[in-house]
């Protein structure tokens, strides 16, 4: 999914969304994934702790209508423009997948600004991530491809094959991976 990729049905909702046993900092429907994404999670966050790095679920599944709530507060606070490099219009975000969830640290700190690149979740999560068949979505000035500013939060599941192949011949982004054209903007 990207700028030119939306989700269709608009409003489609994945038939199995299950709560991770992970460390939570959300709740509702934003604690949920879809149940390979939410087993995945579960391996990921457990290593992490076994090295010492606490990694919380600060939000996952998002539905049609609350993305419309989430988008509109974006462009109320920014304007459009800037709400586009930050969050998907309805119908576009990953979190309805539920293959996309956004991490935080145990510390709490640096919730969703740029600063959370240096918090141990995000430096552990950036180096293993792919391990577990993830991917950190929106890199580091890749905005032009993507669409979006840097989310070192952001984590998509790929599959343990496609995240390690894209780690080894270091392609950042799945616009490249899969062969597509980049997503700046909206159509
Ligand atoms: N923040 C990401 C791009 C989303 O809204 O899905
Ligand atoms: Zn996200």
């Amino acid at each position: 999914m990207n700028k030119h990729r939306p989700l269709s049905p608009a409003a489609y909702v994945p038939a199995d969304l299950v709560q991770p046993r992970v460390r939570l900092a959300t709740s509702g429907e934003a604690a949920l994934l879809n149940s390979t994404t939410a087993a995945a999670a579960e391996r990921m966050f457990a290593a992490a702790a076994a090295s010492g790095v606490v990694i919380t679920l600060a939000s996952g599944y998002r539905s049609f209508n609350t993305q419309i709530a989430t988008y509109n507060k974006w462009v109320q606070a920014d304007g459009q423009a800037a709400a586009d490099t930050a969050s998907a219009r309805p119908g576009y975000s990953e979190h309805q997948t539920g293959w996309s969830f956004d991490i935080g640290d145990g510390s709490g700190r640096a919730s969703f600004t740029p600063a959370f690149a240096s918090q141990p979740a995000a430096v552990w999560a950036k180096a293993n991530a792919h391990l577990f068949g993830f991917v950190v979505r929106y890199p580091w000035m890749f905005h032009e491809i993507t669409g979006y500013y840097y989310e070192p939060w952001h984590l998509r599941y790929v599959g343990v094959e496609a995240a390690g192949e894209m780690n080894t011949r270091g392609i950042a982004t799945l616009e490249e991976y899969f062969g597509l054209e980049a997503a700046p903007a909206y159509r």
